[in-house]
Formats: C-alpha cells, structure tokens, sequence
C-alpha cells in the first residue's frame, strides 16, 4: 500500500511503521488514522509478520490529534462521525506490538503509545496530555489508560494541569518499560521486536491476550483464563516443538501452529 502520512517497512518478521508528518510533528489527523488502522491490520494478517514498531522522529512521536482539524467542529460533527472511536481499532491487534517513543508525545500521541503492549521511551521523550489548556479532555482513552498505567495521583496532576512528564519520571511512574539513550532507541527497538518474533507466534498471541485480560475481568477469572490458555497451547506444534528443543538443548524452530 502507498501511503501519505506513514511509512511502512518489512524487516524480516519485523514490521516498521514511521509516522511521517514532520512538519506538524507527526499531529494525528485522520487521515493518519486511515492510514494506520489500515497497516495495522495488514501486520495482524501477514503470517511472515510477527512483531511491530510504532516510532516517529527525534523530535515528536506524535504532539497529539489534529488541533487544526479539530478546531471548527460541532459537537454534531464530533458526535456524528464519533470522532477518534477508529483509533481502539489499534488496540484490537492480536499480534504483539511496541511504541518507540522519542521528544513529544502529548494528547493523542501519548495515548497512542500507551496502547503499545511494549514501550519503549529515548531519553528525550516527553509525556502530556495538555487537552485541558484546549478546553477539552483526552479522547483517545487517556483518561482511562493514563490512571490505570501510573495510578490517580499523577494522572490527576498531569491531566488537570496538562503539565509534561519527561522520560526518568515516565520510567519511575511505570509509563514505560525502559528508557534508552536517544541514538539507540531504534535498535533497542528492534532487537526487543526481533526477540518477540522469534517466539512461537501463538503462545505470543496467547500471551498477549491474557496480560490483557487482566483489565477487563477479576482475578479469580483472569487466572482461570489464563490457565485454560495455557493448557490449550498444548495443542500446539509449537509446544512440543520448544519442549523438545529445551531437552534437547538446542534452539526451537517454531511455526506459529
Ligand atoms: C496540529 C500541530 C500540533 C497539533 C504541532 N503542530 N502540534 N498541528 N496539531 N497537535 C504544528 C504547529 O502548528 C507547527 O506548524 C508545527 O507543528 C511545529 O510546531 P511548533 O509549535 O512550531 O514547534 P515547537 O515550538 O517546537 O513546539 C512543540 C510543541 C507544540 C510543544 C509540541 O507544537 C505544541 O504544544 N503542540 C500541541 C500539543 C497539544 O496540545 N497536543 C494535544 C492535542 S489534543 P506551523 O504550520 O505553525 O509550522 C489531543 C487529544 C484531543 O491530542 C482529545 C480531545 C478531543
């Protein structure tokens, strides 16, 4: 697919997805989310795919939606195209995924790469959701993931002043899984992809699944989930396959069967 406002690499089993707005550092307009939804669910379904990357440019992941766009709509409108409802499209990716984040990811661009499963931020990385100096809120599920990922303390504090939080913050709060140096975040990145490639693709999904369950369901049925989860994999080749490969000491070679 050709596309505008992203760009699209294969490198191996490693999807590479850039967003490519510099100009507006990588504001999320629609048609960023056509373009994205759309190469996101062309990864879910490529079997030679097997991990993604999100990443923008040194200077911004994304500084948020659109304001431009935004700006002259009604409430009709909004209400009428339910506005940013496609980005939780993203987040129904079954195969796993990460957010490489580097300078700005504020309003949208920050709730986009909390809906990574994996992020990874450079040492420059910056953290907002300023929406409330726009006279609006987060809309793409800040509110909700924000809290849940660094609890009501600092997301209240962040949301209700739109202050920024910068890298080391974002680790120490639990934003993010690692904070690297900013020249090596793409490679920290795509060894981290490379890793999860090279696991049996199903146990990835299933695992995948399950840390997300726990979101949604109580504990005594998360843990129920997750057990009927793992005794289903062993109906995979993929489980005798790496329990051989353990006896046997040498490298599993999985096929996602
Ligand atoms: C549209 C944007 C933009 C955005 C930056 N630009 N962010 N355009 N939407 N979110 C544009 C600028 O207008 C400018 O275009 C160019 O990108 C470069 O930005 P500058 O401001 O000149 O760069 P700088 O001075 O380095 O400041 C960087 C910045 C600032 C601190 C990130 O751009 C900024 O505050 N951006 C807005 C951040 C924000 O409020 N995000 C949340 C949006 S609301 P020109 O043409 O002038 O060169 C949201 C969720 C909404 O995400 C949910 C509720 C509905």
């Amino acid at each position: 697919a050709n596309y505008e406002t992203i760009k699209v690499e294969q490198k191996g089993a490693v999807t590479l997805v850039t967003f490519d707005r510099p100009k507006a550092l990588n504001a999320l307009a629609n048609a960023v989310l056509e373009e994205l939804t759309e190469a996101f669910r062309a990864y879910d379904a490529d079997d030679s795919q097997r991990c993604l990357v999100l990443t923008g440019s040194e200077k911004a992941f994304a500084a948020g939606a659109d304001i431009k766009e935004m700006a002259p709509q009604s409430f009709g409108e909004m209400y009428g195209s339910n506005y940013f409802a496609g980005w939780e499209s993203i987040t129904r990716t079954r195969k796993p995924w990460i957010a490489a984040v580097a300078g700005y990811a504020l309003g949208g661009g920050c709730e986009v790469a909390m809906m990574a499963d994996i992020l990874i931020a450079a040492d420059t990385a910056v953290f907002g959701q300023p929406e409330i100096k726009l006279g609006v809120i987060p809309g793409m599920g800040g509110s909700q993931r924000l809290t849940q990922a660094i609890g009501k303390a600092k997301a209240m504090d962040m949301i209700l002043t739109g202050r920024n939080m910068k890298a080391e913050e974002a680790e120490a709060a639990g934003l993010c899984a690692r904070v690297v140096p900013a020249d090596t975040l793409l490679d920290d990145a795509m060894t981290t992809a490379e890793a999860i490639a090279a696991m049996p693709p199903l146990a990835a999904i299933a695992a995948k699944e399950a840390v997300n369950a726990s979101y949604e369901m109580t504990l005594a049925q998360g843990i129920n989930y997750e057990r009927r989860v793992f005794h289903g994999l062993f109906g995979t080749e993929d489980q005798k396959e790496g329990m051989a490969a353990f006896s046997e000491k040498r490298k599993g070679a999985f096929k996602g069967r």
